[in-house]
């Protein structure tokens, strides 16, 4: 069975995604990481990201293996270096080619096949999962998800100010929305929740009320 979690980017839907997989002993794919190590690697080879095929080259040749949170590439560990900014600035050369979506929705496939599994990103439901049983798309709006950046980051130490996490913000929804192939939207048949008013408690109770009620149903028939 595949729950689909889509959304904007720190609508929180990442949190959401693990803490529903392990309360509902599925795998967990965050499909973002994949995105994100395939731009480590064209980083590392030092590629101009305007030579397409040069990034699909080297998108083709990548090694990705993922085992719950943990991403290597080419058998190295790469989980916390692939959410450096330099990372998350690049992302957009890549996502924004059909040829390596193509790839990359591909590998999503093969990942989930014959499993039990969330998986969380921006096209899930829409486009890797058409079939998907359960399709979420959790959405805020921009202020409060820059404020619980904002949060995350001073916890972490990190000291960015409102507006510099809006601005950012702003700048990866628009290129999110826009990309030619891809783009985040809900899924027609996906359960579109504004998390605005909701605690993250409330959010993962909710998601799993839906799941359980689709296996619920599934079971009976
Ligand atoms: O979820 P994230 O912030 O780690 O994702 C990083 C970027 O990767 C996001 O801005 C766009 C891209 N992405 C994508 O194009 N399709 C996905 N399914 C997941 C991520």
């Amino acid at each position: 069975m595949i729950v689909a979690i889509d959304g904007p980017a720190g609508a929180g839907k990442s949190s959401i995604a693990r803490q529903a997989a392990q309360e509902l002993k599925f795998d967990f794919l965050d499909t973002g990481a994949l995105y994100r190590a395939v731009t480590l690697a064209t980083i590392r080879a030092q590629i101009d990201f305007e030579d397409t095929q040069a990034l699909v080259k080297v998108a083709s040749e990548v090694e990705l293996e993922w085992d719950g949170d943990i991403i290597l590439l080419n058998g190295e560990d790469v989980s916390g270096a692939i959410r450096s900014p330099t990372v998350t600035d690049a992302i957009r050369f890549l996502a924004d080619e059909p040829e390596i979506r193509r790839q990359l929705s591909a590998q999503q496939r093969r990942i989930a096949e014959g499993r039990d599994i969330v998986t969380e990103g921006r096209d899930q439901g829409a486009e890797v999962f058409p079939e998907a049983e359960c399709k979420f798309f959790l959405t805020a709006s921009p202020e409060v998800r820059a404020e619980r950046r904002l949060e995350q980051l001073k916890s972490e130490g990190r000291h960015l100010s409102f507006e510099q996490i809006l601005t950012a913000q702003n700048k990866r929804d628009l290129e999110d929305e826009s990309r030619p192939v891809g783009r985040l939207r809900a899924a027609e048949d996906a359960i579109v929740l504004n998390t605005d008013d909701m605690t993250p408690e409330e959010v993962l109770a909710w998601v799993l009320k839906q799941v359980r009620e689709v296996m619920e149903k599934r079971q009976t028939q």
